[in-house]
């Protein structure tokens, strides 16, 4: 690590390696603080366990999202990957589903309310999709779990961008064009605005904690970029500065959000003094030089981890924390959008993986590099160190320390952004390598605010399997097992030994020798 913060005296009493009971008598592990808010002052040298899902991924019987269209059979779909389908069920279990979460001991239940539910189609509200998410956000509050919303988690009504439509012209109620079209943007910046706003008068006496916007540089990448995800636009290359305008717009999309439940959420439901707590959620990824399939020293790929680090970690935070916008991504913000300024409480990481960036061959447009991506292979993919580390559902390695360093950049970029890692997760059918992958994250987490990162939370990814978008059913990200057949969820190790964490707010010496470190992990056959 490049350098490192001093301890501050309130992380080390908050999240010390050790202390002592009641009696007197020497605890053992790695403490974790109580739960409070994630945003402001008083929340700080707090921590919060939870776990995150998305509504796409888990919810049945929605037909109106641009997932369903995009994966439902030809000829009524478009065929791509596989069909969505009734998901994990998580729609017709979404109360029951809350024991599950009571069971583990968590604080905080993140999940997203499925846009096109609210507003199957456009401007037509549906009460009983607003009714569901109030009885799910009730049901949390009953069992002492605080909600937190993710307005937009890569997932929309089709009428925002119809996948069916390849050139828009026109923007209609039908179909606003997307994000790159130059008015449908403004409408979906609108309407975007509308529905937060709409969430926050419904749910806002209950909820605090608002994410607008789910890992923003993937999402657009996906859906705008390489065209994985529905609408399936492939701007990237071709069209750079139309991809550019994605992300100008989702940032608006962002502030405009902001305002809105600003405006809307005028309740403190949880008495902290504060009525809404409004941030994003980042991907991240500890990015490392490579060239010819093997790590690489030299000075051209080094600074291709650079430019890959500030596209891809930094550019949207910087835009937030200084209002203004580096539309060609040289370092500089030529724009200047003071309204955007401060628009962020807190700011959800989230991070899965090590990968590769090489300098050769620069195929990616204005940043002049290649990144390792799944079975898309030119030079840029690297064995991992420790091939125990290979997520072989996702095709990434797992990597322990890089959340610690990514949480230390952050925090020497943006010193007053209390971060919360808002998902972490592997996919895996062995819920002994589950366990490792949740105590090796929080003892990374655990070092970070150890040295004085202002980090207050971890999200578990996910409470049980569920849809991994373009990568279908086979990855399992869940800490309960689905039974694709029955739908019956079941506890895996993963599970037990984050309930027991929770439970205790430690880490116990024996969960750390049985699961810890940075050695190999189980296997994943097992
Ligand atoms: C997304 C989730 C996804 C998870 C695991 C994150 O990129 O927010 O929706 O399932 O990673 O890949």
């Amino acid at each position: 690590m490049r350098w490192a913060l001093p301890v501050s005296l309130l992380g080390a009493l908050l999240f010390g390696a050790c202390g002592d009971d009641d009696d007197g008598a020497a605890e053992s592990g790695l403490q974790f603080a109580d739960r409070g808010p994630i945003s402001g002052d008083a929340g700080r040298g707090s921590f919060s366990f939870g776990v995150a899902t998305a509504a796409t991924q888990i919810e049945d019987e929605n037909p109106d999202t641009d997932w369903y269209l995009w994966t439902a059979p030809q000829p009524e779909g478009l065929g791509n990957g596989v069909f969505v389908g009734d998901a994990s069920r998580g729609y017709t279990m979404a109360i029951d589903d809350v024991q599950l979460i009571s069971d583990l001991a968590l604080d905080v239940y993140r999940f997203s309310v499925e846009w096109s539910r609210i507003e199957p189609r456009r401007d037509e509200v549906s009460e009983a999709g607003l009714a569901h998410y109030d009885a799910l956000i009730d049901a949390l509050l009953d069992a002492d779990i605080a909600p937190m919303i993710t307005v937009h988690h890569f997932s929309s009504p089709v009428w925002v961008d119809d996948p069916r439509v390849a050139t828009c012209a026109a923007p209609s109620d039908e179909n606003l064009c997307g994000w790159a079209h130059p008015q449908g943007a403004d409408e979906i910046v609108d309407e975007l605005a509308e529905h937060a706003r709409l969430l926050a008068e419904r749910y806002g006496d209950r909820v605090d904690d608002w994410a607008t916007v789910n890992e923003p540089v993937n999402y657009l990448l996906a859906a705008y970029g390489v065209g994985f995800f529905p609408p399936g636009r492939t701007l990237l290359i071709p069209n750079f500065p139309a991809f550019i305008d994605t992300v100008r717009n989702y940032l608006r999309a962002h502030v405009a959000m902001y305002e809105a439940i600003m405006e809307a959420d005028t309740i403190d439901a949880d008495g902290d003094g504060v009525a809404a707590h409004v941030g994003f959620t980042l991907n991240t990824i500890a990015w490392r030089p490579s060239r010819d399939n093997a790590l690489s020293d030299r000075p051209e790929d080094l600074a291709a981890v650079d430019r890959i680090t500030y596209a891809y970690h930094h550019l949207f935070v910087d835009s937030l924390v200084h209002g203004g916008f580096d539309a060609d991504l040289d370092g500089v913000r030529e724009e200047s959008h003071p309204d955007w300024q401060g628009k962020l409480d807190w700011l959800g990481v989230q991070y899965y993986s090590r990968n590769g960036v090489s300098s050769e061959p620069p195929l990616i447009p204005v940043l002049d590099l290649m990144v390792c991506f799944g079975d898309f292979d030119l030079g840029s993919c690297v064995a991992p160190d420790d091939p125990t580390h290979w997520v072989p559902a996702m095709r990434y390695e797992y990597w322990e320390p890089g959340i610690y360093e990514i949480l230390l950049d952050f925090a020497q970029r943006w010193p007053d952004l209390p971060m919360t890692v808002t998902e972490s997760g592997l996919a895996t059918e062995n819920g002994r390598r589950r366990a490792e992958h949740v105590v090796r994250s929080l003892e990374q987490i655990h070092r970070a605010a150890e040295a004085g990162v202002d980090v207050r939370g971890y999200y578990h990814w996910s409470l049980y399997d569920n849809f991994e978008w373009a990568e279908g059913y086979e990855p399992r990200f869940g800490l309960y097992h689905v039974d694709f057949e029955t739908y019956e969820r079941t506890a895996t190790e993963g599970a037990d030994v984050l309930a027991e964490i929770a439970r205790e707010r430690r880490i116990s010496d024996e969960q750390l020798q049985t699961y810890g470190g940075l050695g190999p992990m189980s296997p994943e056959e097992e």
